[in-house]
């Protein structure tokens, strides 16, 4: 049976993306750590759409978590023909002082897990000749940012893996997307413990993100920024070195996380 397995489909851009595919007929195969919500999600998917709806909930982070959710599929016969690695995290705060096992942990989560996955359904869409690889990467990767420089250096791996390994499996059939959304209405700063969100005004909504993503699969193109003024600004990174961007940057952050 085919399938689009989801990470961090408990909430946010992760549900939206289920609910979207889920009324296009897709089949799912959901995972987060959150298990009561994501049984919750599949039954009413399951109900609403007549879809299959598989759930795993496991903790990415976890040692040889990749394996047990791939070896989860290949027992149950699924075959993931669109990926969507989704689940991630940040922080925010002066480096020196963030506690180093949750930025390592991020790290892990981000980049690790995301990697992993991708390196084991891409060799099962090699043998079909076809597959959607879709990374939630960020615009907080397209320039490095003072004071959530670990989040933005992970997000800024994802698209640049994303990009490279979109040209190597072109010949196959296979596309690979990096989302870029910016300030988006989720958990998402409430769970990297930010106090305000940095671009609280301009905030999408979930289905907007999902919305700018759906657009593009299909079509050939390896990044998509969601929201205009989030392209606009990512655009203009290009043109500003970043030494520039990152004292501005630190200037604006600075009396918020090195007070005297
Ligand atoms: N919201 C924004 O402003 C924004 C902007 C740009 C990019 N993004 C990216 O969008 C993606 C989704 O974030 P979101 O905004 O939708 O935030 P969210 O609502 O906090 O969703 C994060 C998802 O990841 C899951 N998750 C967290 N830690 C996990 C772990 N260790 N193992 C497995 N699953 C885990 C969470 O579920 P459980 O807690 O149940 O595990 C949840 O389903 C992230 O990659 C984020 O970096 C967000």
């Amino acid at each position: 049976m085919k399938a689009t397995l989801i990470t961090g489909a408990s909430s946010g851009i992760g549900e939206a993306f289920a609910r979207r595919l889920a009324a296009e007929g897709h089949n799912l195969v959901l995972v987060a750590r959150s298990e009561n919500k994501l049984r919750e999600l599949c039954d009413e998917l399951k109900n609403k759409h007549n879809v299959t709806c598989h759930f795993v909930a496991v903790d990415l982070t976890e040692f040889e978590a990749d394996k047990q959710l791939f070896e989860e599929t290949e027992k149950n016969d699924i075959e993931v023909d669109w990926l969507i690695n989704n689940a991630g995290f940040g922080s925010m705060g002066d480096f020196a002082k963030l506690e180093l096992d949750r930025e390592l942990q991020m790290i892990d989560l981000n980049i690790s897990a995301l990697v992993a996955l991708t390196h084991r359904y891409l060799a099962k869409m090699r043998e079909r000749k076809s597959g959607t690889i879709l990374n939630v990467s960020s615009a907080a990767g397209f320039q490095p940012i003072p004071f959530m420089a670990t989040y933005a250096a992970t997000k800024s791996f994802v698209t640049s893996f994303s990009e490279a390994i979109a040209e190597e499996n072109r010949p196959f059939g296979i596309q690979v997307l990096a989302l870029c959304p910016g300030s988006t209405e989720t958990n998402f700063h409430a769970a990297a413990k930010m106090d305000r969100a940095l671009n609280v005004k301009g905030q999408e909504t979930v289905e907007d993100v999902v919305e700018t993503a759906m657009k593009v699969v299909g079509s050939g193109r390896t990044k998509v920024v969601s929201g205009w003024t989030n392209w606009v600004v990512a655009t203009a990174t290009n043109f500003v070195p970043n030494s520039l961007i990152t004292r501005a940057m630190g200037k604006g952050l600075r009396g918020r996380f090195q007070k005297e």
